[in-house]
Parts: C-alpha cells; sequence; structure tokens
C-alpha cells in the first residue's frame, strides 16, 4: 500500500482545526508525529489521502471523529495513585476539608483517561473514611476520548497496570479475573458506583453544566501541559467559578498556574485552593 505523505498546507488545517476543537497546540515540527499518528486512521476508513481525512472530520457532525483524533493526537498515560505528594496532602488536609464541606464532597477528576486517576481517589476515601457511608460523595470523571473513557468504566486493568498498587489494595478494592488467559484485576462494585464517567472536552465543552455542582476538589493534571497559555487560563477560570469557597485545584506536577496568583493560593507544588 501506498505511504501517505502529510503536506505542509494539509498540516496546518489539522493544526487550526485541532487548536480550535481540543485545545492543543502543534508546534510545525510536529508534522511527522501527526502524520505517524494519523495515517493508520486514514487508512482504516478507506480514505486516500490527509487531505480527504480532514474533509471527513470537518463534515462529520456528531463529533464522533474529533474525539477519536484526540485520542490519537494526546497521550493517555496514567498510573494509580500518581503525584504522591497530592495524596500524602489530601491524607492530613481530608478532615479539614469535610469539615468545611459539611459532609458533602464532590470531586472531579477532569481528564480521568482510563480511569487510575477517579479509581485512585475512591480508594483513597475508602482507605481514610472507614465510615464513608455517612458522609455524601461523589466522584464525576470525564475525558474526552470514548476509547479511553469505555476502559475506565470496565474497571479492568492488566497485572502491568496495577503493578503500583499494594497486595493489600488489590485484596480489598479488585477481584483478579482471567481473560483469554490473562491475569487481570477488576476493580469492586462498591468503588465503580460512587464514580460518573461522562465524555468532556475541557476545551469546547459547556461549563453550564456544572453551575450548580460546587466542587471541593478538581483535578486536572497531566492534560494542561498540551494546551497553550491563554488556552490553560481559560480553563483555570472556568474552575475557578466552579470551585466551592476554598475548593482545591490539583494539577500535574510539571504544570504551573503562573498567571492566576491572585484567584488562588498556592499550597504546595501543584496544589492550589481558591482564595
Ligand atoms: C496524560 S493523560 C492524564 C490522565 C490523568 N489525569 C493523570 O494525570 O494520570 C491526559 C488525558 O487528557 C485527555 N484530554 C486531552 N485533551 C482533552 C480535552 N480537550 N478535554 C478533555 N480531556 C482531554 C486525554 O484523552 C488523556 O486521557
Amino acid at each position: 500500500m501506498q505511504r501517505l505523505v502529510l503536506r505542509r498546507k494539509e498540516f496546518s488545517l489539522f493544526q487550526a482545526f485541532i487548536y480550535k476543537n481540543i485545545g492543543i497546540s502543534l508546534g510545525d515540527h510536529k508534522i511527522y508525529l501527526v502524520q505517524a499518528r494519523l495515517a493508520k486512521r486514514v487508512k482504516q476508513l478507506g480514505l486516500e489521502s490527509f487531505g480527504e481525512y480532514y474533509d471527513f472530520l470537518v463534515a462529520d457532525r456528531k463529533g464522533g471523529e474529533l474525539e477519536y483524533l484526540s485520542s490519537l493526537i494526546s497521550t493517555n498515560v496514567t498510573s494509580f495513585f500518581r503525584e504522591h505528594k497530592q495524596w500524602e496532602f489530601l491524607k492530613s488536609h481530608l478532615a479539614s476539608i469535610l469539615e468545611r464541606s459539611g459532609g458533602r464532597l464532590r470531586i472531579w477528576s477532569a481528564a480521568c483517561s482510563s480511569g487510575e486517576e477517579p479509581y485512585s481517589i475512591a480508594m483513597f476515601l475508602a482507605e481514610h473514611l472507614p465510615n464513608m457511608t455517612q458522609y455524601d460523595i461523589k466522584i464525576l470523571a470525564t475525558d474526552v476520548s470514548p476509547k479511553v473513557l469505555k476502559i475506565a468504566m470496565s474497571g479492568m486493568y492488566s497485572q502491568k497496570a496495577c503493578m503500583s498498587l499494594s497486595d493489600e489494595y488489590l485484596r480489598k478494592y479488585f477481584s483478579p479475573v482471567l481473560v483469554e488467559n490473562e491475569a487481570y484485576y477488576q476493580i469492586s462494585d462498591m468503588l465503580k458506583k460512587q464514580i460518573i464517567f461522562r465524555e468532556f472536552n475541557l476545551v469546547t465543552g459547556d461549563y453550564d453544566l456544572f453551575a450548580q455542582k460546587a466542587f471541593d476538589i478538581i483535578f486536572c493534571r497531566n492534560v494542561m501541559i498540551y494546551f497553550d497559555r491563554p488556552t490553560q487560563n481559560k480553563l483555570v477560570d472556568r474552575f475557578h467559578a466552579i470551585l466551592a469557597k476554598e475548593g482545591h485545584l490539583f494539577i500535574g506536577s510539571s504544570e504551573a498556574l503562573t498567571d492566576m496568583k491572585k484567584e488562588f493560593k498556592s499550597k504546595s507544588a501543584s496544589i492550589y485552593q481558591k482564595a
């Protein structure tokens, strides 16, 4: 089969489309990466060029192809209990957060990938709140990619994905299952039912949906790094608007809210509190 070549002119169209619809700004040097990531999809759809794929993308009114494209462009790398210091922070502040919220906790995992982040939140709460049923706790987990959300909703993880979890956690919160002779771990229903999974695009999504929510904690980790500064600032403004008074925002350790000093207090690296 003929090798597909992404021409500069076509790449510019993808650059503009991806920036407008996903918020990711791709530098000119990313042309080969985009070519490599999209070529398989173009062939899979039976199309003959990147130009044809671009037309298909623009004409797709339901947006399914946009979500697919975003999963090809951004990375979904994640793990259980990523960013160790944030869990330590939560451990020492959980009691005061609960006291302030009157026992009602609303937590949003805003780019949840395949679910390790929201399930870590659920395990963390189960572990540190033995009398959990006393509290009104809901975890919302969203991602732009239906592909990773499907894995998240299944709650089924390979042994490799569970490598960072202790035997004790595996015993308490998972059951071992065999799928086609491969060993997997299935997350417990008790944790699963605390989480609501939804598709949501952080850049183009309708934040009015959250108007009544008042989140106590928002996890938006390792996704803003793909966005340019104006998009990051817009996003952080939106988080500020839907956080409860003194709510917390957790970002990735390689990210920072450099322009937002007045609206958020920095509690520690990558942990901010609504001022
Ligand atoms: C590197 S993963 C981070 C997962 C998790 N938050 C963590 O820190 O381990 C980035 C996730 O952001 C999602 N993503 C990328 N662009 C997005 C957008 N515009 N809206 C929502 N999610 C997006 C990707 O689909 C991917 O699952």
